[in-house]
């Protein structure tokens, strides 16, 4: 679908703007906004490219450049921390063979970390594109690894 086509499908009013951006990062096989899209979301919603720029920029679920086609985001907020999710982001690391803010040679994975997720009690979480995994260990790590891998 096009970038466009995307647009049309919201008001041209400002306050879209988030749901617009997620639309259309979403729409995108490498996960992220590019120059165009962005300029073209400004044209639309009758914003500065500048202020577009700078809501892209500002919120970490939006990317400025390519990504995998899954996006995994580690929560690093403290009750994760207390939880040893560095242990996870370890494993993580040493699994997909990248660090954080890396996509996997294949395209198929980009690390990145994250805020709370809002999932402290069942901590340290992360999430694959919209889906939450909790109470994460290196073992069920590796599985849920391997079914986005067996897609
Ligand atoms: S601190 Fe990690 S989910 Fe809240």
């Amino acid at each position: 679908m096009s970038n466009q086509a995307i647009l049309n499908q919201f008001a041209p009013e400002q306050h879209n703007i988030l749901e617009v951006l997620h639309a259309i990062q979403d729409n995108h096989p490498q996960n992220y906004l590019t120059k165009d899209a962005l300029e073209e979301t400004a044209r639309y919603l009758g914003m500065t490219k500048s202020t577009v720029y700078g809501v892209a920029g500002y919120y970490t679920m939006f990317s400025l450049k390519p990504r995998g086609k899954h996006v995994i985001r580690v929560c690093v907020s403290p009750v994760c921390e207390i939880m040893k999710v560095n242990d996870v982001l370890l494993h993580l690391e040493k699994e997909l063979g990248v660090g954080q803010g890396e996509t996997t040679p294949c395209g198929l994975f980009t690390l990145e970390v994250s805020e709370c997720l809002g999932q402290c009690q069942e901590a340290p979480s992360m999430m694959i594109n919209e889906q939450v995994y909790n109470k994460l260990n290196a073992e069920k790590i590796s599985e849920i690894l391997n079914t986005y891998r067996a897609e």
